[in-house]
């Protein structure tokens, strides 16, 4: 089966290509089909049911909705950390769905998690420097001075005093915190960050100075990120590209701008109605919109939905939604819509937004 991805056609896949794991034609990882199901076979949780995205070496892609649609599992699917129901999972090329073994351990070096929350996976108990240490040696990298010295650069990097490496978790702000999680994350020198909420906990003040980070690592390592939030604001400011998920699905992807200025999603709409604007500091709306407020909670991913998943809090459902599933299709050159009436949307968009026909389409 063919499986559409947006932004990528064109751009093959060579599934068996030999480690180590070299980019084709710019794609760095490419996820195809992904079904991660959790629970008793007979009501599972389908916490994520059918999910394509790729991400290029040195790009950015943001995964965004609410908690609970399927973000994290997602994250965790890449890393291999959780069993993968069906659809495959390619990273330069090389087909990993099945990796095992040392191969999983190469692996692991090339893609890394960094979390919301890193306290969680400090060690309380252990000097920082040390806990970046021992993740170099599990990883064979040099002799204990050339750790040593590899700990410290790894401080300077993420902007710590390397002075502090002798400290312990509680010594630390939970910015300084999330910096040592990215510290700890780059020591092995992967090329994808999979940052699962990474500024979430952090005061505004805060998140700024870390997102401003990863941007600065991501241009000097040529890093590729799988930026995981619920904040489309936040996502917007470090993102290339934008993938909106809606009960284990993608409901909506494109560029940024696209999906920022012409969302062609009802979901990706309220999405953006009540989030703050990063770029502005966190302190207004986008655009001053009217604001959609989504009715009731999203459903049990154990429930199978007839028609639209979304239907049942779309503020702009019709009949035809309580019983026709729809795709996720082009509606424009940069951005894919699973909206019956995503053009509607699109021109309404444009429309309130006083842009013309040419310069929206
Ligand atoms: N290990 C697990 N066992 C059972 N259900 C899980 C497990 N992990 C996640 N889930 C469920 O899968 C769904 C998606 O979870 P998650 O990926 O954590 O969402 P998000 O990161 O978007 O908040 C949720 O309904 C969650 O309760
Ligand atoms: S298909 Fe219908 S219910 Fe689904 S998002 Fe579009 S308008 Fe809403
Ligand atoms: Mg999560």
């Amino acid at each position: 089966m063919v499986v559409p991805m947006p932004f990528l056609e064109g751009i093959m896949s060579i599934s068996n290509r030999p480690m180590p794991f070299s980019a084709v034609d710019g794609e760095l990882l490419r996820v195809e089909d992904l079904r991660v199901y959790f629970g008793h076979h007979k009501a599972p949780v389908r916490a994520v049911d059918g999910v394509s995205l790729a991400v290029r070496r040195g790009e950015s892609v943001g995964l965004v909705g609410e908690s609970g649609c399927g973000k994290t599992t997602v994250g965790r699917a890449v890393m291999k950390l959780v069993e993968i129901i069906e659809g495959r999972i390619l990273f330069g090329g090389y087909d990993i769905t099945s990796l095992r073994g040392g191969n999983l351990r190469e692996y692991r070096k090339q893609a890394q998690m960094v979390f919301q929350d890193p306290y969680g996976s400090l060690n309380a108990r252990m000097p920082v420097g040390q806990a970046i240490e021992e993740v170099l040696h599990v990883h064979k990298r040099g002799d204990r001075a050339q750790r040593r010295k590899q700990a410290s650069e790894l401080f300077h990097a993420v902007g710590l005093n390397p002075e502090y490496l002798g400290r312990y978790p509680h010594e630390f702000s939970g910015g300084q915190r999330q910096r040592i999680g990215i510290a700890r994350a780059l020591a092995v020198g992967p090329s994808l960050i999979i940052a699962d909420e990474p500024v979430s906990a952090l005061d505004v003040s805060v998140q700024i100075q870390i997102l401003n980070l990863l941007r600065d690592l991501q241009r000097n390592m040529g890093l590729s990120y799988l930026f995981v939030a619920h904040d489309l604001s936040v996502v917007r400011y470090m993102c290339d590209r934008i993938m909106v998920m809606y009960l284990g699905k993608i409901v909506e992807s494109g560029s940024s701008e696209r999906i920022y200025s012409f969302p062609s999603h009802p979901y990706t709409e309220a999405l953006l109605s009540s989030v703050p604007d990063v770029g502005k500091g966190l302190d207004s709306r986008k655009g001053g919109s009217k604001r959609i407020v989504l009715k009731g909670d999203m459903p049990s991913p154990t429930r199978q939905i007839p028609g639209c998943p979304f239907h049942t809090r779309c503020h702009r459902a019709r009949d035809k939604c309580r019983v026709d599933a729809p795709r996720l299709r082009r509606v424009h050159p940069y951005q894919w819509s699973a909206c019956h009436y995503a053009e509607e949307l699109l021109e309404e968009n444009r429309t309130a937004s006083g842009t013309s026909k040419s310069d929206a389409f």
